[in-house]
């Protein structure tokens, strides 16, 4: 089956290898009224007049009239908590009302209230909220996203939700990694240094054998665990060939960014708190460091990462939802995007490619998603604005007109129906 996306007043392909660093995050090459075709699956050509007249590559089974519009590759989520079930509006209001994310979280609110939520409900009943979430994501643009563990906090739950997250990848149309975050919390009645030990030799050989997660991530925070936790779970994970990810200088400076970065980590996640001299380290490293801007909004917190100076001295720069109860229950990568414009101080186009093509990298999916370019997975999202910035510009429009996920049209937006001909309307539900 062939689709094309025809006349796009702007397409940003984003073509290349490897991740984008610096100047070169913004300096990117945006193409004016062309046109993308996609046969089988995949991208077939991206262009002006590939193969027929001005600005059309050439007519599919099916088409997109794409004028006034911009064309993105899909959006990479490489940071969420899925899945995990029930929402914490509470605490949330309790928050809004002066009490702390730590404080919740000292007395047994927080992450275990998540652990609990999700211990009493069903298989069917996590899965169905995870759904649920996942449907809502891809209509926001996002054909990628990484999930974890972290709600589960004994070998056994942990093993549940890991192989529910999984579950949830043959679901769903998206491509999707998990990873294991067991050290997210210290389960009560256990020392830090003992649920370490089992991670690393009962968890995550498990882990490696089934084949349930491609990295391990933890928390390094002074409400869940110490560096040498993380270099204990590192000598693990390199054994077991598995990557590893850190929650890092979050609420504090613990100089976690710094180590992630030196020990050669696929990321470190969050960086408020993350000092001017350990941007060197980051930038000096292929460590990404994804910004998660939607937390930092629904915490309220005053310190933002130095984003900036990633981005000018060289750090891998990528950005996701953080999609969880707690922190950030937030699923939109357009809203993320307009959210790290508009507070962490990205230009739109380094949001861009902070999104897709570093966010990739930072999943280890480099190779296979974020970019539209010939033979290549065909995940790309029709924005209905004339250029990317408008999409920062305007953060509460639901810009999102169409989505092709595996070179399925998966999404049109209602209203937009009359922009597609050919027979494949049946396929777009949304
Ligand atoms: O990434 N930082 C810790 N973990 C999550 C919050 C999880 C929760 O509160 O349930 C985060 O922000
Ligand atoms: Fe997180």
């Amino acid at each position: 089956m062939s689709l094309s996306i025809e006349n796009a007043a702007t397409i940003v392909p984003l073509s290349g290898d490897g991740p984008i660093r610096g100047e070169a995050m913004r300096s990117i090459e945006v193409l004016e009224g062309a046109s993308v075709t996609i046969d089988g699956g995949v991208v077939a050509s991206v262009g002006n007049g590939a193969g027929g007249g001005e600005g059309r590559a050439g007519g599919g089974e099916v088409a997109i009239d794409a004028t006034g519009c911009t064309v993105v590759p899909g959006f990479v989520d490489p940071h969420t908590h899925l899945p995990f079930f029930g929402w914490r509006a509470d605490e949330d209001a309790a928050r809004l009302s002066g009490l702390r994310y730590e404080t919740l979280h000292k007395e047994s609110g927080g992450i275990f209230r998540s652990q609990r939520m999700f211990a009493d409900a069903g298989d069917d009943e996590v899965l169905s909220f995870a759904m649920s979430l996942a449907s809502q994501m891809l209509r926001k643009g996002t054909t990628t996203f990484e999930t974890k563990s972290g709600y589960g906090l004994t070998i056994e739950a942990e093993l549940r939700q890991l192989r529910l997250a999984r579950r949830l990848a043959g679901a769903v149309p998206q491509t999707v990694v998990t990873t294991c975050l067991a050290a997210h919390a210290c389960p009560p009645g256990k020392g830090e240094g003992e649920w370490i030990g089992e991670i690393a030799e009962q968890l995550l050989p498990q882990v490696a054998a089934e084949g349930l997660a491609h990295a391990a991530d933890i928390y390094v925070e002074s409400i869940a665990f110490q560096l040498e936790h993380a270099a204990r779970l590192k000598t693990t994970t390199d054994e077991l060939g598995m990557r590893m990810r850190m929650h890092a200088d979050q609420l504090e400076d613990s100089q976690s960014g710094s180590f992630a970065a030196r020990w050669g980590l696929q990321s470190a996640d969050h960086l408020n708190h993350t000092s001017l001299a350990a941007v060197g380290d980051i930038a000096a490293s292929d460590t990404a460091a994804v910004l998660l801007p939607g937390a930092t909004f629904t915490l309220r917190q005053n310190k933002k990462p130095p984003a900036r100076n990633l981005i000018e001295e060289g750090a891998i720069v990528a950005l996701g939802t953080d999609l969880n109860p707690g922190t950030s229950p937030i699923h939109s990568m357009p809203f993320a995007i307009a959210l790290a414009c508009r507070i962490y101080g990205l230009r739109p186009l380094e949001a861009l490619v902070a999104a897709t093509v570093n966010a990739a990298y930072t999943i280890g999916l480099d190779d296979q998603v974020g970019r539209i370019m010939p033979g290549r997975r065909a995940d790309l999202v029709v924005l209905d604005v004339p250029d990317f910035e408008s999409l920062c510009y305007r953060p509460d429009h639901d810009a999102v007109l169409a989505v092709v996920c595996g070179g399925d049209l998966v999404h049109v937006a209602p209203g937009a129906e009359g922009r597609v001909t050919g027979d494949l309307r049946r396929e777009a539900n949304g």
